[in-house]
């Protein structure tokens, strides 16, 4: 069959590019290890791609935008009194917001400047660690948390991102800075069209997103407020920003955050050609990366294995290394429907490493255990050969505590690997290596980071958060948790899940919009026949009731196949622990 392209407008019309379903990916959950590594290479190449479809990344359009929100930086960082750039966003584009908000920070304190970074994340720092999907639908939520975060501040450069143009938290923050223009200068990064913002009603809301972003718009007119939201191209597991999404927000806001230092610190004036220099060098990052795909195919299968035999995974990672792998981690719950204990991040000096505002978040019991003396206290006694283990370093870390856990964890097993990042030529002693089963090694040329060295440690991430997003994402496709490239057992704990789901369903079915809504109220509420109050209750109360209620869609799905009862649908599930296998094995009855 022919491969459609997402970019022909009659691909999936009714969707956004962020929650289309990439033609690359389409064949994912047959694919072998290398193959996915393959394919997920080709699905992050789009975001350097320069697409027919909408902006892309080095459309001049999206350049100039960039120099011109960069020079804005250089502007604040050079009257820092009364200034702040808060970066803002909901689940990983929470998340990224947090990590560059610390590092740049430190970078600032390093070279004894003010640190003039803030950021938010819906649900607060809990939600750095856990999926907190509820507080995304809520705008007034996100216009209370940055009122309280400036105040005081004469000049805040607010950057909200929502990579679908889609999450009211965001949406309400951005409505606030553009009633309040003398204080706020308002950037938007997303990476749908305006035209494909959301439209959907919020509660107790007079505008929806697509209203916020054409004023954005309408005032970028006036350079009173920037939309950045170039085309990347359709997630490769469907509406997972985890990927792309957050890759291409870190490549965006690191090239124009890094610009700003340069021209403010460095006199290095904000030019089109320093930024798309910049951006350049970033698709090299996604080139070396991708250039071990043999490798990276290895830790995908040994990933899988230890998650096919129940054990775990588990990543020990060195500075921000192991933040990244801590995102990584927390992300596969809502994607993939995994358990906690399945994949794990651990820092080094846990939450003096994250450095959150909150500070140490222990007490809010184990999934906030994050660090590496926590994993010898609390995994190291039953860890086993079933667990894979994979440290995450740079020659910048102490290399002698690098090897003295490992050679502890070797006590346990064997099954201990490694992804490390080295200036090229400075290589990592012989019997560092000799540790691990299989060291994965990125050497780095320096023509990449002689222009801008403080970017070293940003392709250093960016590059491992590639890497562990097709371990964690390969190992949960490997043991059958997507369906073709649809993340098929999601929570539906917010209105765009539970739009996303009902999509599902009807993607698969061939159901009326209307049947697949009442078949995954009736899962959620667990009654055959939907009460009035029921079906005429909100999308917040569905969701609410949705936190506590795993396997919903698949439940749901085979219900609408087999006509099936709940609890016969539940039953039939529980026969196969490959949720294609249950899918494809229902569409046969029919
Ligand atoms: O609601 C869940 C989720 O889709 C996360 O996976 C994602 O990181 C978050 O929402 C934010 O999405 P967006 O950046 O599109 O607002």
């Amino acid at each position: 069959m022919d491969m459609q392209n997402w970019q022909q407008s009659c691909y999936e019309p009714y969707l956004p590019i962020t929650e289309k379903s990439n033609p690359i990916t389409r064949d994912i959950d047959r694919a072998n290890p290398k193959e996915i590594v393959q394919m997920l290479q080709k699905c992050d190449a789009e975001i350097f791609e320069r697409t027919s479809y909408g902006n892309h990344m080095y459309q001049t359009s999206v350049v100039q935008t960039i120099v011109d929100v960069s020079k804005r930086v250089e502007v604040i960082l050079k009257d820092p009194e009364d200034s702040l750039i808060i970066l803002s966003g909901c689940g990983t584009s929470g998340r990224v917001a947090f990590l560059l908000a610390t590092s740049l920070n430190r970078l600032l304190a390093s070279q004894n400047h003010k640190q003039i970074y803030s950021y938010i994340i819906a649900g607060g720092d809990k939600a750095l660690l856990t999926s907190q999907e509820t507080p995304e639908d809520d705008p007034l939520l996100g216009a209370l948390s940055l009122d309280k975060a400036c105040v005081g501040k004469k000049h805040v450069l607010f950057i909200g991102i929502s990579c679908g143009l889609s999450a009211p938290f965001v949406a309400g923050q951005l409505d606030f800075c553009l009633r309040n223009l003398e204080i706020f200068t308002p950037v938007l990064i997303g990476f749908n069209p305006i035209d494909m913002a959301r439209t959907e009603p919020i509660k107790n809301c007079s505008f929806h997103f697509k209203e916020v972003a054409e004023r954005m718009n309408e005032m970028q007119t006036h350079q009173k407020a920037y939309v950045l939201n170039p085309a990347v191209g359709p997630e490769a597991i469907s509406g997972s920003s985890r990927m792309k999404g957050g890759s291409a927000t870190k490549i965006i806001l690191e090239t124009i955050l890094l610009a700003g230092h340069q021209a403010a610190y460095n006199n290095e004036a904000v030019t089109l050609n320093g930024i798309l220099h910049s951006l350049n060098m970033f698709e090299k990052v996604h080139q070396i990366t991708y250039s071990q795909t043999t490798e990276l195919a290895a830790l995908v299968q040994k990933a899988a294995i230890s998650l096919r035999r129940k054990g775990h995974v588990y990543y020990l990672g060195w500075q921000t290394l192991g933040i990244i792998g801590i995102i990584d981690a927390s992300e596969c719950i809502p994607t993939f429907g995994a358990g906690f204990e399945d994949i794990r991040g651990f820092v080094s000096n846990g939450f003096s490493e994250m450095n959150n505002k909150e500070g140490d978040l222990s007490s809010l019991g184990p999934h906030f255990i994050i660090g590496h003396k926590d994993f010898i206290d609390s995994i190291l006694p039953n860890l086993s050969e079933s667990d894979t283990v994979i440290f995450l370093y740079t020659e910048n870390v102490d290399l002698n505590e690098v090897s003295a856990l490992a050679k502890i964890v070797r006590q346990y097993t064997s099954n201990l690997h490694a992804i490390t990042h080295e200036h090229e030529g400075l290589s990592d002693p012989e019997q560092m290596k000799s540790l691990f089963m299989t060291v994965l090694t990125f050497n780095w040329p320096s023509s990449l980071y002689m222009h801008q060295p403080d970017l070293m440690k940003q392709y250093w991430e960016l590059s491992t958060k590639w890497c562990l997003n097709a371990i964690s994402t390969g190992a949960h496709v490997l043991i059958g948790k997507t369906y073709m490239n649809y993340m098929i057992d999601l929570r539906v704990t917010n209105s765009k899940l539970y739009r996303r789901a009902i999509h599902i369903l009807q993607r698969f079915t061939g159901s009326t919009l209307s049947q697949c809504e009442t078949a995954l109220l009736r899962v959620l509420y667990d009654v055959e026949e939907l009460s009035d109050e029921m079906s005429s209750t909100d999308v917040t109360q569905h969701t609410v009731v949705a936190n506590e209620k795993g396997n919903v869609v698949p439940i749901a799905l085979v219900m609408l196949q087999s006509r099936r009862t709940i609890a016969e649908a539940k039953s039939y599930l529980n026969a196969y622990s490959v949720i294609r296998d249950a899918v494809a094995a229902c569409q046969r009855l029919l």
